[in-house]
C-alpha cells in the first residue's frame, strides 16, 4: 500500500471543520428553492466560479452569504447529514464540528434551531453511520466580546449539546486577548477551549491563546514557524494544532502545496493534525486533504500513521476510546 493508499484507508478523526462550510453549492441552491432566499447568484456554476479568494477576508465574505439560506431546524440538520456521509467515505470515525451561531441568531434564527439541528444530525451520525460527533460552538471574533458573551448566554440552555467553544473569522486586528473574559467564563463552565491563531495572524497570537485563553488546542497554527522559542514550547507540551492545508492553499497562506510547513512540524515533533476546514470551499474534504498533502511533501507511511495517531490524541474523547484507536 502506498503512502496515499493509507492515507486514505487509515481510521482518523477530523477536529477542524466548520460545517457552514461544508455547504456545497448545490445544497445552497435547494435550500435557497426551499426557503423562498434569493442568491445573488445565477446558478451553482456562478457561484461555485465565486470561489477565487485571495485572502481569509475574501473567502469569509461569500461563505457569510452562503450560510443565509439556512433557516429551519433542518436545513441545519442536513447540511450536517451531507458532511457525516462524506467523512464516512473519508474514513473518519470521530469528527468535533465548529458552528456559528452568531452567523445565524444575527438574521433572526433562534440559537434553538441551529443547536437541535445540528445536534440531532450528531446522533444520527453515530447511529446510523458510526461516526461519533461533537459539536463546538465559535465566537466571531469580527463582533465584539460582549456579543460573545450573550451568545455564550444564550446557548447555555443546550449546554449538553456542545463540547467547547472556539475563536474564528478575520483573524488580524482580533487578537485571542479581545476574549480573555469570555473564554475565562468558558473555562469556569468546564468546555473545551480552541481558537483559531497563527493562519494569518502572528505567533504572537499564538503565544496570547496559550497563555490568556488558556486553549487545549490551537486551530492552523502554521505561523508558529517564525518563532523557534514557540516551535519548543508546543513540542514539549504536545498541544495539537489542527492545520488544513488545502484551506492554506485556497486563502494563499501557502503557494503551493510542497511548500506547506506540515512535514517542518512533524518533524518538529509537534501535535499536527490534517483536517479540511471548509471543504465545499476549498477543494476537497478530509482525504483529498490527506492524500494531496502526503503526495505534495513525500511523507511515508510511518508519518501517515502519526498524523491519523495524533488525530486521536487531540480529539476529545475518553481514555478508554482513545486506547481503543490509537
Ligand atoms: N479561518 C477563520 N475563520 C473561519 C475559517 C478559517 O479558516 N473558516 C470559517 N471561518
Ligand atoms: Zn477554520
Amino acid at each position: 500500500m502506498t503512502p496515499a493508499e493509507l492515507a486514505r484507508a487509515i481510521p482518523k478523526a477530523e477536529l477542524h471543520i466548520h460545517i457552514e462550510g461544508s455547504l456545497e453549492p448545490e445544497l445552497i441552491f435547494a435550500l435557497a428553492k426551499r426557503n423562498g432566499v434569493v442568491l445573488p447568484y445565477a446558478s451553482v456554476e456562478a457561484l461555485r466560479a465565486a470561489y477565487a479568494f485571495t485572502d481569509l477576508q475574501s473567502f469569509l465574505d461569500i461563505y457569510y452569504a452562503g450560510a443565509s439560506v439556512l433557516l429551519k431546524e433542518a436545513d441545519f440538520y442536513d447540511m450536517a447529514w451531507a458532511y457525516f456521509e462524506r467523512a464516512k467515505a473519508d474514513n473518519v470515525v470521530h469528527t468535533e464540528l465548529f458552528f456559528d451561531p452568531q452567523t445565524h441568531t444575527t438574521r433572526g434564527v433562534p440559537m434553538a434551531t441551529v443547536i437541535q439541528g445540528l445536534s440531532r444530525a450528531c446522533l444520527d451520525a453515530k447511529e446510523k453511520l458510526g461516526v461519533s460527533a461533537l459539536l463546538i460552538l465559535c465566537f466571531l471574533r469580527h463582533l465584539s466580546e460582549d456579543d460573545a458573551i450573550a451568545t455564550l448566554e444564550a446557548a447555555l440552555p443546550y449546554r449538553e449539546h456542545f463540547i467547547g467553544v472556539g475563536l474564528d473569522s478575520s483573524e488580524l486586528g482580533h487578537p485571542p486577548e479581545k476574549f480573555e473574559r469570555v473564554f475565562a467564563r468558558c473555562r469556569e463552565l468546564g468546555l473545551k477551549l480552541v481558537a483559531h491563531a497563527g493562519e494569518e495572524g502572528p505567533p504572537e497570537y499564538m503565544w496570547q491563546a496559550i497563555d490568556l485563553l488558556k486553549v487545549h488546542r490551537i486551530d492552523h497554527g502554521v505561523a508558529c514557524l517564525q518563532d523557534p522559542l514557540l516551535m519548543a514550547e508546543l513540542a514539549h507540551t504536545r498541544l495539537p494544532l489542527t492545520v488544513c492545508p488545502l484551506s492554506n492553499l485556497k486563502l494563499c497562506v501557502v503557494n503551493d502545496l510542497r511548500d506547506h510547513p506540515l512535514k517542518k512540524m512533524l518533524d518538529a515533533g509537534l501535535c499536527v493534525t490534517v483536517n479540511s476546514d471548509d471543504p465545499a470551499y476549498f477543494g476537497g474534504y478530509m482525504n483529498t486533504n490527506f492524500v494531496q498533502t502526503t503526495e505534495a511533501l513525500g511523507l511515508s507511511r510511518d508519518e501517515v500513521i502519526t498524523l491519523a495517531r495524533n488525530s486521536f490524541e487531540a480529539a476529545f474523547i475518553d481514555a478508554d476510546r482513545r486506547q481503543v484507536l490509537m
